[in-house]
Formats: structure tokens, sequence, C-alpha cells
């Protein structure tokens, strides 16, 4: 059996349309949608993301602002920039990338970010909205990975997650999006004993290590969606993610690439919250958005 390919690339676009015609809507009444992004440092991977992130905002009406600092910022000089970007009305959405230099204590930074602007969704009080059921912001991740589940008519409710990584940015809240669908959801992480046994009990095995080749085939039950979140290189250098995917998928019964998978649909959620904010923004204050 051969695996059909979600195509994260293509779901994006669909997506991305939706959120161009809604920011033109919004733009129109003097509301356009504005997102910040702040890099410190200047770890290629990160620069290639956020690039990747302000394109995607040009690329469909959300205004945004890359604001780039020297690895050797200060936490006060951070923590100020953001009290400013807090106050900012043309700002709804406010995206410090991770990870930071050793000297800025990330916990108190995303603490600093106001909670409704908060679109990667990984303050404290966005955290437990979405622990306790009712999300503001889905961490983008996850909440792409859940996109793809309904792409593909996916009956979440019943079925048995698997998610292999429990780090707070995508496995513990892709767990809680998971658990809200109806999943029963097992949670491993790198201490787990036996990974296989646990990976082979998925109907839905999403898998983020950033540890090539961490899935094997044979530790992939047939049939089962397997989603992969991994961005490594490979020995030739190329892009590749965390399932080993010319075997996995001759067992999956649905399977996501890399490139071309989860990665656009990160980008694409955060658009989409981004886009949230300032609707809510712009129903909260209808007068003011239309004088403006
Ligand atoms: N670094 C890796 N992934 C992410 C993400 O989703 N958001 C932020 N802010 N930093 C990251």
């Amino acid at each position: 059996m051969t695996a059909q390919i979600i195509n994260g690339t293509l779901l994006s676009q669909q997506l991305r349309a939706d959120v161009s015609r809604r920011a033109a809507a919004l733009a129109a009444e003097g509301a356009q949608p504005g997102l910040a992004v702040i890099l410190v440092g200047s770890s290629p991977a990160s620069q290639v993301y956020v690039r990747n992130k302000v394109k995607a905002c040009e690329d469909n009406g959300v205004y945004s602002v890359l604001e780039k600092y020297d690895a050797d910022m200060s936490e006060a000089a951070l923590l100020e920039r953001i009290a400013v970007l807090n106050r900012d009305a043309r700002i709804h959405g406010i995206l410090v990338q991770l990870p930071l230099p050793p000297q800025i204590d990330a916990h108190k930074v995303i603490e600093a970010i106001a909670a409704e602007k908060d679109v990667d969704g990984f303050h404290v009080s966005n955290a437990g909205l979405l622990m306790t059921g009712q999300p503001l912001f889905r961490p983008c991740t996850p909440y792409g990975v859940m996109k793809m589940l309904e792409s593909i008519d996916y009956r979440v409710r019943g079925a048995h997650a698997v998610v292999v990584g429990a780090s707070n940015i995508v496995g513990k809240p892709q767990a809680m999006l998971l658990l809200q669908a109806g999943a029963t959801v097992t949670i491993c992480n790198s201490k787990t004993r036996d990974l296989g046994h646990h990976t082979r009990q998925a109907d839905i095995l999403v898998v983020a290590t950033g540890k090539r080749n961490i899935v094997t085939a044979d530790m992939i039950k047939p049939g089962a969606v397997v989603i992969d979140v991994g961005m490594n290189r490979d020995d030739n250098d190329k892009l590749c993610g965390d399932v080993d995917f010319a075997n996995a998928k001759e067992v999956a019964g649905f399977i996501t690439p890399v490139p071309g998978g989860v990665g656009p649909m990160t980008i694409t959620m955060l658009l989409v919250n981004t886009l949230e904010a300032a609707e809510r923004k712009a129903a909260s204050q209808p007068e003011r958005a239309s004088k403006q």
C-alpha cells in the first residue's frame, strides 16, 4: 500500500486565499491586520523562518514589521520593545522567534506579550484557555496539523493519537487539541521506553522531536495517518523530517512530506491567528475601525 500524501503547500494556498480576502475586508474598514516579528541574534534557521513569515504577510495583505536585534540584546530592552508593540494599534499579533539567547528568559518574554496579541498561543493564559477547552489562539503548528486532518475528513473522535515530543510549542498543545477533538491521546517523550510499542498503536501519529528517522516503517500501524513535524537535514544537506518517509509511505494510509507538509501550514495558521486577532479587535471597536 502506498500512502496518500497530505499536501501542506496546496492546503495552505486554499487557506491563505481566505486570509487574503478577509484581510482586504478589514483593510477597507481601516483595520488592516498587522503582525510584528522579533528576531534576536542571527541563527540561520531562525532568519529563514522569520523571512518566510514576513513574506507570507506581504503576500496576503497582512501588514508586518520585522525587528532584528543583535544576540547580545538585554532582556530589559526586549521587554521594552514588547511593551511598545503591546500599545501599537496597528499591531494585532506579536511573535518573538524562539529560541532566544541565554541572557534572555523566554518565559518572561512570552508573559510580557499581551495575551490578545499572542498569536503563537504560548502565553500561560492562552495555554490555560486551550487546556480548559476555550482556546483563544491555538499554537500555529498543532493548529495546522488539525487542519490537515480536517482536509482528509479524518474522524479524530475515538481514534488513538500518539504524539512523539512534549514541547510547549508543538507536543503539549497538539495533545490538547487532539484530546479536545475526541481522540485518546498518548504523549511520548525522550525518556519513553520502547517508543515503537506506543507508535504502533497510533491511528494518528504526530512526530515532533527534531530527530531524523526516529520513526521508521516498522513503528507504524498499517493505514495510520502520519504527520511529520520534523525539520532536519540529511547527509546531502537536503531538508527531511523525523520520519523515514521513503519506507513509511509504504505502510501509512496518509503521510505528510518534508518539505511541503506541516511547514507551510505553520505559517498559514500564524496568518489566520493574526487575522482573527484583528477581526476580534475590529468587532470590539466597530466605530473606531470605520473612522480610521
Ligand atoms: N521557533 C520554532 N517554532 C516557533 C514558533 O512556532 N514560534 C516561535 N515564536 N518561535 C519558534
